[in-house]
């Protein structure tokens, strides 16, 4: 399964910050909003990732993401000329995804939980259809919304309706069969002029091959837009490294535990970094990692499943 990740858009309501920068590299507390994203493809197991962003911006995300090989994957980029909807990640991700399923990721979307790895990990190797993770939220109406039945088929997907059927907010992971290609290509523009992913998931839901994973109560999403949504969310993000001592989407921890990398590249992936904290949690995680006993040590690169140091089954 290949991944991409759609960091585009004009930030509008987030202006005047993002008048020069991209909304995805500001700030969630102590790292770049995109790394939340790239951990959760990451924690799938995905290890060949496409990052769409504007011709702006593209440049800054190289800058800081590089080519992935530090992290034991592959990072190449695409420009989206103008934020035309987040269904055109498919027709400008074409080639990369080629002829297999690909997860799909929104560049301001923030996922926390336990056992969030081991969901997606469940359902990567064979995605048939669409699958897209639900939420519940206090106010389905600003969201696309999701109704399924007790096996998870969805049953409807309104956008933004004024009467929603359910509480379930379509949140901004999905994974598509390769179908989605000819579905995306196969659409027209909405009336606000954009390829509408609702319309790539209606066409899934008409072809009765669309299911909605609950994401549940214990878990949390979170969405970045606005001033106080990004201040909100980098609050939390603070709240919870500072009680736990543990780093929530760091992509060097994450490439360890996934066993992408070995303790010693990690560890000079913290030194290069060694002047923050986070760089220092770096070093510390791969020393911890590498004086680990054996049995520890192979539990925790074969993947959080096993959580030899009880990380990272959450981003
Ligand atoms: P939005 O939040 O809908 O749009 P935006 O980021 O441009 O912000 P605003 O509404 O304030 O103008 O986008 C959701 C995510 O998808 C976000 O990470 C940006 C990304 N995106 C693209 O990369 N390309 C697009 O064409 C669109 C519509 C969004």
């Amino acid at each position: 399964m290949k991944g991409i990740i759609l960091a585009g858009g004009n930030g509008t309501r987030l202006h005047p910050i993002t008048l020069a920068v991209s909304k995805q590299l500001l700030p969630v507390y102590d790292k770049p909003m995109v790394y939340y994203p790239l951990s959760v493809l990451m924690l799938a197991g995905i290890r060949d990732i496409l990052v769409i962003s504007s011709p702006r911006d593209l440049p800054q995300f190289r800058k800081v993401l590089g080519d992935g090989s530090s992290l034991g994957i592959g990072l190449s980029y695409a420009e989206q000329a103008r934020p035309g909807g987040l269904a055109e990640a498919f027709t400008i991700g074409a080639d990369h995804i080629g002829d297999g399923s690909v997860a799909l990721v929104l560049g301001d979307n923030i996922f926390h939980g336990p056992g969030f790895s081991l969901l997606l990990q469940e359902h990567t190797p064979h995605t048939d259809g669409a699958l897209l993770f639900g939420y519940p939220v206090r106010d389905p109406e600003r969201y696309g919304v999701g109704e399924a039945d007790e096996e998870g088929r969805l049953l409807s997907i309104e956008e933004k309706p004024a009467r929603p059927r359910s509480n379930r907010a379509i949140t901004g992971l999905y994974f598509y069969d390769n179908d989605v290609i000819g579905i995306a290509r196969g659409l027209r523009p909405s009336a606000r002029g954009e390829l509408e992913i609702t319309d790539v998931n209606k066409e899934y839901l008409a072809r009765d091959k669309a299911r909605l994973v609950d994401l549940g109560r214990g878990f949390t999403w979170l969405d970045t837009g606005t001033h106080d949504s990004l201040l909100d969310a980098g609050q939390y993000i603070q709240t919870l490294e500072h009680r736990q001592g543990l780093r929530i989407a760091c992509i060097e921890e994450v490439a360890l535990r996934m066993g992408f990398i070995d303790a010693e590249q990690c560890f000079r992936l913290g030194e290069r970094l060694g002047g923050s904290g986070y760089g220092q949690y770096v070093m510390e995680i791969a020393r911890s990692l590498r004086d680990a006993g054996p049995q520890e040590r192979a539990g925790s690169l074969a993947g959080p499943r096993y959580g030899g140091l009880a990380l990272p089954t959450t981003v």
